[in-house]
């Protein structure tokens, strides 16, 4: 079975945070998007973060590949969403959200292309194997001038196995830097926050300006 669903299944998800993320709150601004706009969220889960972007008069659009996390996202905010079943994806709708059902890798948005994206525990939660395919259908769904907001994780890879995988400032560089140009709003070392006992251990948010 697939990990991520399995995870849901076992309701192992402590990636879930119960409010907004503080650093989607601090650098949003940073988006530039006037009231209307479309923001795509990958990986979606249920994450609150899609309530607190639509609190901001946005449409947001959320991918998942398992659809007990759609699903209890439209639950836990009481709303019931319009269903529209196609070949390999499932869209749920209730405005301002469309979640899909679908493998982020093979999904076809009605809304696409986004002139934004937010992205929290996405790309970390890919192996390197496949994050070059990850940016690829970035740049597929998002439109010339587009820009997404990133928040990573950076930790010696070999003490502890992911997700979130790490994914250190070498490789934002060589994955991003033949389509977008880099800015990093924020770096906050929790080396001594963490509990895991990591030897180092960071985030970093980071804009990204088609280019
Ligand atoms: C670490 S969680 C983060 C969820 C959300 N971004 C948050 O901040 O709470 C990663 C999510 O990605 C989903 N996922 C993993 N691989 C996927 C893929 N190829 N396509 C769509 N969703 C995927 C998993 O089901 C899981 O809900």
């Amino acid at each position: 079975m697939n990990v991520w669903q399995q995870r849901w299944d076992e309701g192992r998800i402590g990636f879930h945070r119960l409010e907004a993320n503080d650093a989607l709150v601090d650098h949003f601004c940073h988006l530039d998007l006037p009231i209307g706009s479309t923001v795509m969220v990958p990986l979606c889960g249920k994450s609150l973060d899609m309530h607190w972007l639509a609190e901001q008069g946005l449409t947001v659009v959320g991918i998942d590949m398992v659809e007990k996390a759609v699903l209890e996202f439209f639950q836990d905010s009481a709303r019931t969403p319009h269903i529209e079943r196609r070949d390999t994806e499932t869209k749920y709708s209730s405005v301002p959200f469309h979640l899909y059902h679908a493998d982020f890798f093979e999904v076809h948005p009605d809304e696409a292309p986004f002139e934004a994206w937010y992205d929290r525990a996405a790309l970390v939660a890919l192996p390197s194997s496949i994050r070059e395919a990850y940016v690829e259908q970035l740049v597929a769904l998002t439109s010339s001038d587009a820009k997404g907001l990133m928040i990573t994780f950076d930790y010696p890879q070999h003490e502890m196995q992911g997700p979130p995988f790490a994914l250190p400032d070498s490789e934002v560089e060589s994955l991003f830097s033949p389509f977008f140009e880099i800015q990093r709003l924020q770096f906050t070392d929790l080396t001594l926050e963490e509990q895991r006992e990591f030897s180092r251990c960071s985030l970093s948010v980071f804009l990204l300006t088609r280019r």
